[in-house]
């Protein structure tokens, strides 16, 4: 099995990936560079992880052979550039959430990853944990039967001091608010058990912090199999969870409360009857615990990388996630239903923002 030389660029959440993530697989990691604008934390996070590579110039880790995997997290803004860079000088590329600002801008990456010979894998740890991923194998070993409905709640707290790193809460930086940047994990695993969403309508409002970007929101999907999803997310819940609820044919799931580990055990797993329990029994007899967040993640992401084989989360993983989020913000933004798959012929797959008043 082959140690892979990883750099990590941006060292916010950075550090957590290198904490929770890459120090958890030290067979199959080695994490030689970190990148940052930021002196001081380049120096804080290099001296806790033994980094023996530190830099403020993102050129420096392109140029280096030694390096295969670059795990890209800046802010959104910085996403893209930084993302063709890596694949044009043939790396492998690790991104965060949101991907990119706009469909238009994940076409181009998708263009670019079939011209490379490195891959990109877009973050969304929330789906790893022995909770979700037991769901999962239930509901593809057709055992749930037809979907009903769900819910999904995203009750955060974010305040001042969050928002005072400059890019935060800024159409033009941030792209969106808790749509994009927050509840966006709990969509993620919403499509991962459901499939693809059909249509949408959604209420956006700003009301917990001084932002231009949305900090509460509601919305009513139809899913592609004729089955109902309600999304609930705010960033002003004095208590932060993450809930999650599936009502199946033959079983229902409901996910614990912890805000940033919803994937984690335990789920209750609720069958219909003795026999649905007894064939839940049997897909789960020799279940490998999977762990939690990036240290889930990045374990598959080095059996990829070792078998060839598909990502666990892939370009369009990142394309349904951003999908959704348009066709959000589009029918916030017109108070009309809004029909998914979004084409280029879109008014939103440029840009999902809303667009400025014309002055007459
Ligand atoms: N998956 C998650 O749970 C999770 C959690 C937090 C943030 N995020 C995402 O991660 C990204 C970063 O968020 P954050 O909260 O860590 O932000 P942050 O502002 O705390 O950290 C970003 C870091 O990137 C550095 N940076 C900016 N431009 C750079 C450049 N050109 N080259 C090198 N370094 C540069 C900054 O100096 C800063 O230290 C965002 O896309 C955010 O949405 C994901």
């Amino acid at each position: 099995m082959a140690i892979r030389n990883v750099a990590v660029v941006g060292l916010g959440i950075g550090r957590g990936h290198i904490a929770e993530g890459y120090s958890a697989h030290p067979d199959k990691f080695r994490v030689e560079a970190i990148c940052d604008l930021d002196s001081e934390r380049l120096s804080a996070v290099g001296d806790d992880f033994v980094v023996p590579v530190r830099t403020n110039r993102f050129d420096e880790i392109l140029a280096m052979p030694e390096i295969e995997v670059i795990d890209i997290c800046t802010p959104p803004g910085v996403h893209l550039d930084q993302i063709l860079a890596a694949l044009a000088a043939g790396k492998q590329v690790i991104c965060e959430k949101p991907l990119v600002g706009s469909l238009a801008d994940l076409d181009r990456v998708a263009k670019a990853e079939a011209a490379a010979p490195g891959r990109v894998m877009p973050i969304f740890q929330y789906r790893y944990g022995d909770g979700l991923q037991k769901a999962r194998r239930i509901v593809d070993a057709g055992i749930a039967g037809k979907h009903y409905l769900a819910t999904v709640e995203t009750a955060w707290n974010r305040g001042a001091k969050y928002y005072s790193v400059p890019w935060r809460g800024k159409l033009e930086t941030e792209f969106g608010g808790v749509l994009l940047t927050h509840a966006i994990h709990s969509h993620d695993i919403m499509t991962y058990l459901l499939g693809p969403v059909a249509s949408v309508f959604a209420r956006t409002t700003t009301r917990v912090n001084p932002i231009e970007v949305e900090d509460c929101a509601v919305a009513s999907l139809a899913m592609a199999d004729g089955s109902l999803v309600s999304l609930a997310a705010t960033l002003g819940s004095q208590v932060e969870i993450s809930r999650l609820r599936f009502c199946f044919e033959n079983v229902t799931f409901e996910s614990g409360l912890k805000p940033y580990a919803p994937g984690d055990a335990p789920w209750q797993i609720i069958p219909a009857s003795p026999e649905v329990a007894e064939r839940i029994e049997g897909a789960l007899a020799d279940w490998d615990p999977v762990p939690s967040r990036f240290a889930g993640q990045l374990g598959r992401y080095h059996a990829a990388l070792e078998s060839g084989g598909p990502l666990p989360v892939t370009l369009d993983d990142a394309r349904r996630s951003l999908e959704l989020v348009t066709a959000l913000f589009a029918s916030a933004e017109t108070g009309r239903t809004v029909e998914l798959p979004i084409r280029p012929d879109h008014p939103k797959y440029a840009d999902w923002r809303p667009q400025p008043k014309a002055v007459a």
